[in-house]
């Protein structure tokens, strides 16, 4: 295992991720951690992330010296370089001379371990406000900025490396190259972790939890619950029985999608509970955004229990179900505090938020993988494409989709809009650059309109396309205009009181992705 020690901001999780697609698995550690810690798992090479502070900062997170002395490989980046240089006695200035975003890298030793094979002169992604000045002693300085004389160092002998920029962004034209080689040459790992060895892996852990007992899992519809639903019934069979709650807030085909293609590609045990007419009528009168997630989330535990009491009670003479199975992935662990074994299930989930105070044991085959992973592992389990290739879409389904109160009849029309938007974004070959496109429809909101000789007097759709890489924030996506004209001009032809087609032109923040 890399650690990839965290000083903050968003940049660990990048880091561990570019180190697992070069084959080596990787985990994150607080920077809290004591290194004695870090050191007694034993890692096959260790990862010093960028950070927001400076490293002369009253009250900077600091690693005791002992990390450089252990004989494991190193690699500091950014602040982790700063950190690095200053514990080994080289020099870090607070100068004042700033670096953000594109700079050109010139490299002075070609063929070192990191930078050989790539080129003299570079463009990396700087983010720093100190400068190493000198290196320490035993380093080689390998690369340097028109601001930074230090921007790059290599110790061979005690296999330490540094840069002063972020290999880890996309910006940073030969960054995954670079780190393959600190991993490959300067930590001589090999590529082996594999989408394979996880399966592998997660199906002899589950068998060794839930033993002959049994276990249950409520299906979203999501890419997280499907997958991990795949896994587990791989590796206990029919003693996995899934539920999936229909809330009659999916879009179209949704439902559909889980009853047969799950189904046929899984062979899973599927109880599928109609629920559309009490959640609508708990929904009734109701337009506050917050109240409809409230009552969503309250209605979907009940169903939830009382499926699962029927499960229970249809098979009273067998095994005890114990465990539930959940689709959590490794940035929910990071995010709340890492650890092993939570016994809680947390409230953001991905099925709506289940009670505290469930009596399971939990089964999360996916605790540490990130959701690319996830989708891999779908691959490998031969689940479809639709339902592997899924963009997000949010527990609480169209009903946070429409600005006014939901009725049948608004959401019959929203998910005709939905639709849509959907076909032909597809036919555009638009899945994989947008991260997803919610359609909303503002139903308390009228515009006059004409259509063949007549007024109309309909509702406003929205569409909202938009790019991102964790939903954390999210630009508005520059769609080609003739698609947004295909789209606008089916729904106002095809869905009755649609009259107008607009686009969110709003990035997160300010905005939300969603609306409500
Ligand atoms: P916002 O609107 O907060 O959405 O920018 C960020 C991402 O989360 C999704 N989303 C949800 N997912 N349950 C979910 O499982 C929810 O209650 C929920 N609300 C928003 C949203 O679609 C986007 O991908």
């Amino acid at each position: 295992t890399v650690l990839v020690v965290d000083f903050g901001a968003q940049y660990a999780q990048l880091i561990a991720r570019r180190v697992r697609e070069a084959r080596v698995y990787s985990e994150i550690v607080p920077s809290t951690t004591p290194v004695a810690e870090i050191l007694a798992r034993r890692p096959a090479a260790i990862i010093l992330s960028g950070g927001p502070s400076s490293v002369y900062e009253p009250g900077a997170p600091t690693l005791e010296r002992e990390i450089f002395e252990a004989g494991v490989p190193v690699f500091g980046m950014c602040y982790g370089f700063q950190l690095m240089a200053t514990a080994l006695g080289g020099t870090v200035d607070n100068t004042g001379a700033r670096e953000y975003g594109r700079t050109e890298l010139t490299v002075s030793r070609p063929g070192s371990t990191l930078f050989e094979g790539t080129p003299a002169e570079q463009s990396v992604w700087m983010s720093h406000g100190d400068a190493c000045s000198a290196a320490p002693e035993g380093f080689v300085v390998t690369a340097s900025t028109d601001v930074v004389p230090v921007a790059a160092f290599e110790d061979d002998a005690r296999r330490l490396y540094g840069v002063q920029y972020h290999p880890e962004v996309m910006h940073t034209v030969h960054g995954q190259q670079i780190l393959e080689h600190f991993l490959y040459r300067g930590a001589g790992l090999e590529p082996t972790w594999t989408t394979s060895g996880v399966v592998e892996e997660q199906i002899a852990l589950v068998r060794a939890q839930v033993g002959d007992r049994r276990a249950i899992c409520g299906l979203s519809g999501g890419v997280d619950s499907a997958v991990a639903a795949a896994l587990v019934q791989r590796a206990i069979g029919d003693r996995l029985t899934c539920v999936y709650v229909d809330h009659g807030l999916m879009r179209k085909g949704e439902t559909e999608q889980v009853e047969k293609d799950f189904v046929a590609a899984t062979g899973v045990k599927l109880k599928v509970v109609d629920a559309s007419e009490r959640f609508l009528a708990a929904l009734e009168g109701v337009s506050d955004p917050e109240q409809k997630r409230k009552i969503i989330g309250r209605e979907f535990i009940r169903v939830f229990e009382q499926a699962q009491a029927e499960i229970i009670a249809e098979a009273p003479g067998d095994q005890p179900v114990e465990f539930l199975v959940q689709g959590t992935l490794y940035p929910d662990v990071v995010e709340s505090g890492g650890g092993t074994g939570t016994a809680n299930i947390k409230s953001h989930h991905n099925v709506g938020g289940l009670p505290e105070d469930l009596q399971f044991q939990l089964v999360e085959p996916l605790r540490k993988l990130f959701k690319d992973e996830v989708r891999m592992v779908g691959q490998e389990l031969g689940l479809p494409e639709e339902i592997v290739q899924r963009q997000p879409f949010p527990g609480p389904g169209l009903g946070i989709r429409i600005v006014g109160e939901v009725t049948r009849e608004r959401l019959d029309l929203l998910r005709e809009a939905d639709a849509i938007a959907r076909e032909e974004l597809t036919a555009a070959g638009l899945d994989r650059e947008i991260w997803q496109c919610p359609v909303v429809l503002l139903a308390d909101v009228r515009s006059v309109g004409v259509q063949g000789d007549g007024r109309t007097y309909g509702h406003p759709v929205v569409l909202r396309p938009v790019s991102s890489e964790d939903a954390m924030t999210a630009d508005w996506s520059r769609l080609p205009y003739d698609v947004l004209a295909r789209i606008s001009t089916r729904i106002t032809n095809e869905v009755k009181d649609v009259n107008r087609v607009v686009l969110d032109v709003t990035s997160k923040p300010p905005g939300t992705i969603e609306w409500e």
